[in-house]
Parts: structure tokens; C-alpha cells; sequence
């Protein structure tokens, strides 16, 4: 396995260009089941969950074909219109919890799937009732055994009413997904609205779906007997973005941030600002500049347009640094605090009650060997990593490969001293 070493302190000055979002890709490659003819999607990250979720498409009988990639980016073409086999297995589901995705399609195309339940992760349990509850609401019949989900309809699935107790990001999709096939008009509401459900609604709508809502909470999604195939530009990565913004202001840098709408990480600029960095909206750039203070700040994480649980952790490692204390409350996951002891190895002063955690400012952080649990925990490490005194190196870079495009090269290109030891750790 891969680790990644930093020397740090030095601060980040470039252009870093974001890449396609991966939220957003794995959701509309799985559309790609709904229509028997060709969906292209252009702007896809070079990732291991998009091979993850090539993978599982191929192995449901799928022809997935790549049909450009540079250092940018992804281009598929993905045909599905001689699909032999309805079971995403779970040798491939428990790589990636996004495979749930191809349950709603599945049922809503051929009447039937089989997808093995994802089980917890790191981060918390993870539950799948909503997306079998919305399934239910359209006629399906879901049974779980031997830890499958088995979902079948004898007939074509029915629109439906449909208020989800709970806002969930996963249930929406495959709310979504299912009802692009359904008879009649189906009404989702308390959706979750994350732009990059709003991208997976516009593809769809190329494909032939007629929704109402785009965007907002309250979606009205009238389905087709059949659908079409569609060319689709996928939208940039907000997670990505929020991110390397963070970057620029724990290594006390001044970096652009270019490819990507600032109305989409708005909320992640006005934390910066509060804490006294400076964001500066260039149209199709944003500028982080360091303005020679980092002042606490609280933030606690909610769906969008809250401050993303996805980026709690990056926003944690930057507040271990600022001038006194601020209280970070985690409201999506019940255990999304695993980075918390890696960066109180690094010198941070963090003690967790609950969902909160209370983060005295240090003067520094110091360079360790540190390990991290899931994927944004990961990028917390190499972010305090960036802006720690010595050297760190953050082992099990796999989880990286998930959802950082070419981490190493951008930031070094920004002047980070960070490369890529392979094979080096367990
Ligand atoms: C969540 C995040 C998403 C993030 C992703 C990966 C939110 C609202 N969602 O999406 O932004 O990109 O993790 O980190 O911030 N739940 C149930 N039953 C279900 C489904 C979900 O109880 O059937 C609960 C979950 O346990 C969680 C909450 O609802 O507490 C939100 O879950 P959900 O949005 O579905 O999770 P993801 O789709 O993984």
C-alpha cells in the first residue's frame, strides 16, 4: 500500500484546477442502466470509485467504453442495452457504498435486483431503509436475506407520494432514479438538494424525464416507458474545491481555485472569512489569501446548503491552528470524529464530547506517522500535514485514490513538498 510524505510548512502559492465531482459521476453512470441507448459523460475524475462503479456496470453486463483520458479527465461512453444479470455483489458493493445506486434503477428497468447491503464504514452505520422505503412506496417488494437486498416489481413501478422522514442524499438518488421509469408523476419531498443531485436531475432530463423542482427540496418527477441516451458534462467537485480552499489558508498561502461556481462553495468561503482569510470571487476563479491571522470559528455540519459533512475534518485540521477555541458539531454521522487522535498526534488540542468537538488553537502543529480511516479523514492529515513543522507521512493513501485526482501533483505544483512512497505501508 501507498503512503504519502509531506514536508511541511511551506505555504501553498498556484492555480489548482478542480476536477470533475465525483458525487455527482457515480449517481449518472448509474442512470446509465435506465436506457438501452448510449450515455456519454464527459468531465469524470480519473478515480478508483469511477473504476469501482465501471466495474460493477460491466459486471451487470454493460459495455463501458473509455473513450478519452488524459491528465484532466474521463470520457464514457456506457451502453446497457443487453444487460443479462440483476446482482451487484458485495465483493464489489462493500468497496463502495455508491453501488446502492444501481438498486433503483435495476428494479425500475427490468422489475428486479439483488444488491448486497453495504454494511457500516468507518464514519458511522450507514442505514438503507429510506432508499427501501421509497422503493416500497412505488409497488416494489423488498426483502433482505443472507445480506442482500432483493427488490422485485411484477409490474411497471407506480408514482408515488413520497416525504422522506429524514434528509439522505443516497435515498434521493435512488428516489430519483426509480421514479425516471415509473408510471406517472411521482412527488419526493424533504429531498436532499446537493448541486450534484441537481446534476444527476439535468442528465436525466436529457434522457427524457420530465422533473419539476430541479434543485430545491420538493422534486415532481413525471416517468417514461422508455428513455434515451444523452451526452453529459459532469459538474465540478465542491468537496474538491472546499478543500484545496482550506489549503490555501492552513499553509498560509495564496492559491486559486479555478473551474468551479462560487455559489456552490459559498458556505465554505464565508467560514474562511470568518476566520479572517480572505476570498475573493474572480468569476470563474476563487482566490484564498492568508491575510496574516486564523481566528476560531464554530461550524457544524449539515446538508446542503449547510457546510458539508464532507468537509468537517479539512475544516478541523485548519481550526487546530487558529487563535482560540471553536466548537465543531458533526449532526450527519455519528462517528465522523477518527482524524481527531491522528491530529492530536500532530501536536492539535481536541477533546470530543458527542458530536462536538472543542479545538484549542496551537501555535504549530509537528510532522508524525499518521493513518487515517476513511477518505476525508485522510486529506485532514495531509492538510495538517502541509502546514505542520517536520515531516508527516499519512499511510493508507488508497483511500485518497477514492476521491482526490492527482493530489500530489497539484499541490506540488503549488509548491508542496509531498510525493508518493508506493508500496510502502500496510
Ligand atoms: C452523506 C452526506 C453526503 C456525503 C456522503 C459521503 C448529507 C446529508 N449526506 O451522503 O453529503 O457526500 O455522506 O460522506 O450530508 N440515513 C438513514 N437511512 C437511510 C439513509 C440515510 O437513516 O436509508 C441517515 C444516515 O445514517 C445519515 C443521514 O441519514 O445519518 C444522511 O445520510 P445520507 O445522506 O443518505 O448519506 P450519504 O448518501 O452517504
Amino acid at each position: 500500500m501507498d503512503s504519502i510524505l509531506i514536508n511541511g510548512g511551506k505555504p501553498l502559492k498556484g492555480n489548482i484546477r478542480i476536477s470533475g465531482a465525483k458525487n455527482a459521476s457515480l449517481p449518472i453512470m448509474a442512470a446509465s442502466l435506465l436506457t438501452d441507448q448510449v450515455l456519454e459523460l464527459t468531465n469524470l475524475p480519473i478515480l478508483s470509485d469511477i473504476d469501482t462503479m465501471e466495474e460493477l456496470l460491466a459486471h451487470l453486463g454493460a459495455k463501458v467504453f473509455r473513450i478519452k483520458e488524459n491528465n484532466d479527465s474521463l470520457t464514457l461512453k456506457i451502453s446497457c442495452d443487453n444487460m443479462n444479470n440483476h446482482q451487484a455483489p458485495y465483493e464489489i458493493v462493500r468497496k463502495m457504498r455508491a453501488s446502492i445506486w444501481v438498486l433503483g434503477p435495476l428494479l425500475a428497468k427490468y422489475g428486479k435486483a439483488v444488491v448486497s447491503l453495504p454494511g457500516g464504514c468507518a464514519i458511522g452505520a450507514r442505514q438503507v431503509d429510506l432508499h427501501i422505503a421509497v422503493l416500497e412506496a412505488m409497488g416494489a417488494s423488498i426483502t433482505i436475506s443472507e445480506g442482500y437486498i432483493h427488490a422485485n416489481s411484477k409490474t411497471r413501478l407506480k408514482a408515488c407520494s413520497f416525504l422522506f422522514p429524514g434528509v439522505s442524499v443516497g435515498a434521493t438518488i435512488n428516489g430519483i432514479l426509480a421514479a425516471s421509469l415509473a408510471d406517472g408523476t411521482t412527488h419526493l419531498s424533504n429531498c436532499a438538494m446537493e448541486p450534484e443531485i441537481k446534476d444527476l436531475c439535468i442528465c436525466l432530463v436529457k434522457m427524457g424525464v420530465i422533473i419539476e423542482g430541479i434543485g430545491t427540496n420538493d422534486l415532481k418527477i413525471t416517468g417514461q416507458k422508455t428513455l434515451t441516451g444523452a451526452k453529459h458534462n459532469i459538474l465540478p467537485d465542491r468537496i474538491e474545491a472546499g478543500t484545496y480552499m482550506i489549503a490555501g489558508a492552513i499553509t498560509k498561502g495564496d492559491i486559486t481555485i479555478s473551474g468551479i461556481d462560487y455559489e456552490i462553495v459559498e458556505n465554505v468561503a464565508q467560514k474562511l472569512m470568518q476566520a479572517g482569510v480572505l476570498v475573493t470571487n474572480m468569476g470563474d476563479n476563487i482566490r484564498v489569501k492568508y491575510n496574516g491571522e486564523l481566528k476560531s470559528v464554530d461550524m457544524a455540519t449539515h446538508p446542503y446548503p449547510g457546510f458539508s459533512t464532507d468537509l468537517q475534518a479539512q475544516f478541523m485540521s485548519l481550526m487546530t491552528l487558529a487563535d482560540s477555541s471553536s466548537v465543531i458539531t458533526e449532526n450527519i454521522f455519528e462517528n465522523r470524529f477518527m482524524h481527531v487522535p491522528e491530529l492530536c498526534r500532530m501536536g492539535a488540542n481536541i477533546s470530543v464530547d458527542g458530536n462536538h468537538a472543542v479545538v484549542r488553537g496551537v501555535g504549530n502543529l509537528s510532522g508524525a506517522e499518521v493513518m487515517a480511516s476513511d477518505l476525508r479523514a485522510s486529506v485532514s492529515l495531509v492538510l495538517a500535514g502541509l502546514a505542520a513543522k517536520g515531516s508527516t507521512k499519512v499511510r493508507r493513501v488508497y483511500h485518497l485514490d477514492r476521491g482526490y485526482q492527482a493530489l500530489e501533483q497539484k499541490l506540488s505544483a503549488c509548491g508542496a513538498d509531498i510525493a508518493r512512497i508506493k508500496g510502502d505501508s500496510v
